[in-house]
């Protein structure tokens, strides 16, 4: 994977320094910003989406029967678990307190290994985003950005109606699958391991 640790920057950020030689403060400050903030946005209209999609495809062969109730579970655990990082172990770490974050860190690495597990079952649901070959081969239409919002289940034959929003959904959940991965692979091998290893210093 082509991960931040190794990446020496992100595209959006403006220096050159790596991931391993930042302060935690900084590393914290990007976590909450690059991936937290867009959890925190994103994640309600991609349940409703999924609901939807699935309302609409049911009694396709490939249709991802269960994927709403599997997000809404996806979505419980990653708003508790970010809520114990912001509320509880980032403070601590940013306090100069690292040292005493010890369980609190391994707790959120055993739920990191939850939410990867989490995304492969996403990937059973969807038979590893798997659409029909008409649904792929339809032409896009802008309503394959409007996603939950403002997508409508429709009357009658549903496939043509669904196959922007159904698109939609897998590119979203191809892009969460890859920004959770980076996220925890951010936390667990560059702030975690640092923090553990007594460098709280220099916040
Ligand atoms: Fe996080
Ligand atoms: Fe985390």
């Amino acid at each position: 994977m082509n991960s931040a640790a190794t990446n020496p920057v992100e595209a959006n950020e403006s220096h050159t320094i790596p991931w391993a030689e930042r302060p935690p403060s900084e590393i914290i400050a990007f976590i909450l910003r690059r991936h937290h903030a867009p959890l925190h946005r994103d994640l309600p209209a991609l349940l409703a989406s999924a609901r939807m999609v699935e309302e609409e495809t049911r009694g396709e062969s490939l249709s991802p029967a269960g994927i709403g109730e599997h997000l809404e579970q996806i979505l419980l655990a990653v708003e508790n678990h970010l809520a114990k990082e912001e509320k509880i172990l980032f403070p601590l770490i940013l306090a100069g307190r690292g040292r005493a974050a010890f369980m609190p860190i391994k707790v959120m690495m055993a739920e990191h290994a939850d939410h990867v597990a989490n995304l492969a079952r996403t990937r059973v649901l969807t038979h590893d985003f798997q659409l029909p070959e008409r649904v792929g081969s339809l032409p896009a239409s802008p309503a394959a950005h409007h996603r939950g919002r403002v997508w409508e289940p429709s009357q009658g034959s549903h496939i043509d109606d669904a196959a922007p929003a159904w698109r939609a959904l897998y590119l979203d959940l191809r892009r969460l699958e890859a920004d959770l991965n980076q996220h925890i692979e951010l936390e667990n091998n560059v702030l975690f391991t640092r923090v553990m290893g007594g460098d709280s210093d220099g916040l």
